[in-house]
């Protein structure tokens, strides 16, 4: 059981093509859980996960981060049918650290679970936008949440990558 969990950590990989099918709640679910049991700063759990799914709301997240990259026309989720945000509340005193480590404790699980997924990244400057504050809005979420990071996940519609060679001074051991 522990060489499994190591050989998900060496061997998920970033994904960057996905079948338009939606992942089940249960998936899902598996995910998000492994999120919450992150270590954060001081045990705070002071990081705010959304799961967006609606394909409306799908949409405009991607044309949000595509209009940070400054490439409207850009698709930065790959056309994942699911799209996880993560953002640290102001109980979060390790800031985005936290949210780091709650976006590759997911990362990992969705590797686990037969998904595939992205770090994407931009998520800070989509919610300082006037409609990255409205969406905060709607969802009924503070408009003072920071973006950390965020996950592109579905089924992957491409090979599984290979990993590069880790380079050789990866690790100092003193
Ligand atoms: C902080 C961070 C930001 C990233 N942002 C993006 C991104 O915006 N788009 C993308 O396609 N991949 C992004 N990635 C994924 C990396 O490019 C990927 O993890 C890296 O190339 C190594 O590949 P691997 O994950 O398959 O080992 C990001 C990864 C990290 C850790």
């Amino acid at each position: 059981m522990k060489q499994e969990a190591l050989e998900v950590l060496k061997n998920r990989r970033a994904i960057r093509a996905f079948k338009p099918d939606q992942i089940t709640e249960e998936e899902l679910n598996t995910v998000l859980e492994a999120g919450t049991f992150a270590p954060t700063g001081g045990g705070t759990q002071g990081v705010q996960i959304v799961a967006v799914q609606t394909p409306e709301t799908v949409a405009a997240v991607d044309a949000l981060n595509a209009q940070v990259l400054n490439k409207p026309e850009a698709h930065p989720y790959y056309g994942a049918p699911t799209i996880i945000l993560v953002f640290e509340t102001e109980a979060c005193f390790t800031h985005e650290l936290d949210g780091a480590a709650v976006c590759t404790n997911m990362l990992n699980a969705a590797y686990a679970a037969g998904l595939g997924s992205c770090w994407i990244h931009r998520c800070k400057q989509m919610f300082e936008l006037p409609e990255g504050k409205a969406l905060l809005k709607k969802w009924g979420l503070p408009e003072t949440l920071t973006g950390v990071a965020s996950i592109a996940l579905g089924y992957a519609a491409c090979e599984h990558p290979a990993a590069k060679p880790r380079k050789a001074d990866y690790i100092l051991k003193v």
